[in-house]
């Protein structure tokens, strides 16, 4: 069955905008579990923008369904995964300068060094999915490095200008998640996602979990976090 994982950053992103102790991103993780989220998924940034090392530990002891820890591949992430130990590890590229993550990660163009990240992460219990644009290129590479699982990158699918150019980017996902399969990866996806823009992608075949931040986090501003995440579960069914 498909999940959900509730992306957790834009709860941080608004304690932060007053280095306040309010809203707390482990009181939303809370709620967002009782609502039904399936997991909840934090993005550790090197510049700890968003999320820090207390929110990632407090998650670690609270969270009742399955955290997903993002993070770029350094060597300091990878220690703090190691103790940490979350359920899985998203490998995201990184940059300093961006508003959120652009692009997926070029998996081919870094195979040796993910590969022993992806290693000493596996190797440890915790399993690792890497978050990739649905290219033939990019997926074997995954395959090569014995990455458990992909995330496929949305973003293109979720920006397209029209609908025509939105329904080419459908099918290069739907073609991503075909090879995906092959390989043998499992798949999940994200970036970008809506209420509006969901449901094609929840009913992309071998497609296991979905994870969506900054739309759930807006409506819970709005309506608050359990009726957003509700609603949310609702859209990923067509209702
Ligand atoms: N998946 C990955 C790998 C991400 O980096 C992000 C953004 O942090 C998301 C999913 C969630 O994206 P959004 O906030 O646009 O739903």
């Amino acid at each position: 069955m498909l999940t959900l994982g509730v992306n957790i950053d834009h709860v941080a992103t608004i304690r932060q905008a007053r280095q306040a102790n309010e809203p707390d991103p482990i009181a939303a993780a809370i709620m967002a579990e009782l609502a039904g989220a399936d997991g909840i998924t934090a993005h550790l940034r090197e510049d700890r923008r968003h999320i820090q090392d207390r929110d990632v530990r407090l998650l670690r002891e609270t969270v009742a369904t399955h955290l997903n820890l993002e993070m770029a591949a350094t060597a300091e992430m990878v220690s703090i995964a190691l103790s940490l130990k979350p359920d899985y590890v998203t490998l995201v590229p990184e940059k300093r300068t961006e508003v959120t993550t652009e692009g997926g990660l070029d998996v081919a163009g870094q195979l040796e060094n993910l590969k022993k990240v992806v290693d000493r992460l596996q190797s440890a219990q915790i399993p690792v999915s890497l978050f990739i644009d649905a290219d033939s290129a990019q997926i074997k590479a995954a395959q090569a490095s014995t990455a458990q699982f992909i995330e496929l990158h949305t973003g293109c699918y979720a920006n397209a200008s029209d609908p025509i150019k939105m329904a080419k980017e459908l099918e290069h996902l739907h073609q991503g998640c075909l090879e995906a399969s092959a390989c043998g990866l499992r798949i999940n996806a994200g970036h970008g996602l809506t209420y509006r823009n969901v449901y094609p992608v929840a009913t992309l075949p071998g497609m296991e979990e979905l994870n969506i931040g900054h739309s759930i986090i807006s409506r819970s501003v709005l309506v608050g976090i359990d009726r957003a995440i509700r609603e949310m579960k609702l859209a990923m069914r067509g209702e």
